[in-house]
């Protein structure tokens, strides 16, 4: 079991590098380096370690998730487009047994019916959307919770 600092992995998809000039009107203008500062700050002040990873590919993302294995207590990841396709993002949160909880800036299920199908939402613990930037703090607690419960449980 994991002892010591607990910590968390957020990993960004494709397209998100441009945060802040993409589609501001469905994603906001915040950038995701002003996204990455505020999920650092949260995670200092929770006592959490937090590394923060953004890829356009699938398979940089599959890589850095098992670089991941047995040293993270939780994932937190909005995949973007590979939400809608992606076995392999799948694939590799059931094989490293990670908890993981799922974001998307954008509420998906207002946008086109492509958007709504989640290749990763039946493995995810929780999903959170529509709450733009915000939705990564919202994560970053819940995964807090989940990872007392989580070493409570191991520790008895
Ligand atoms: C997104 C929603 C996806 O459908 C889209 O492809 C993205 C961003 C979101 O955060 O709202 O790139 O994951």
């Amino acid at each position: 079991m994991l002892r010591g600092k607990p910590t968390v992995l957020v990993v960004h998809g494709p397209n998100l590098n441009l945060l802040g000039e993409r589609e501001p009107v469905v994603y906001g203008s915040t950038t995701l380096d002003q996204i990455d500062d505020q999920i650092q700050a949260l995670g200092r002040e929770m006592g959490l370690a937090v590394e923060t990873f953004q890829s356009n590919s699938e398979g940089a993302i599959v890589d850095r998730i098992q670089a991941a294995r047995g040293r993270i207590d939780a994932l937190i990841i909005n995949p973007a487009a590979y939400t809608h396709t992606s076995v392999a993002i799948r694939d590799v949160i059931l094989a490293i047994g990670v908890q993981c909880i799922e974001v998307h800036l954008s509420n998906v299920y207002k946008r086109e019916p492509f958007r709504h199908h989640s290749t990763i939402a039946d493995v995810a613990v929780g999903r959170i959307m529509g709450f733009g930037a915000d939705g990564y703090m919202i994560a970053l607690r819940a995964a807090q919770t989940l990872i007392a419960a989580s070493r409570a449980a191991t520790d008895k």
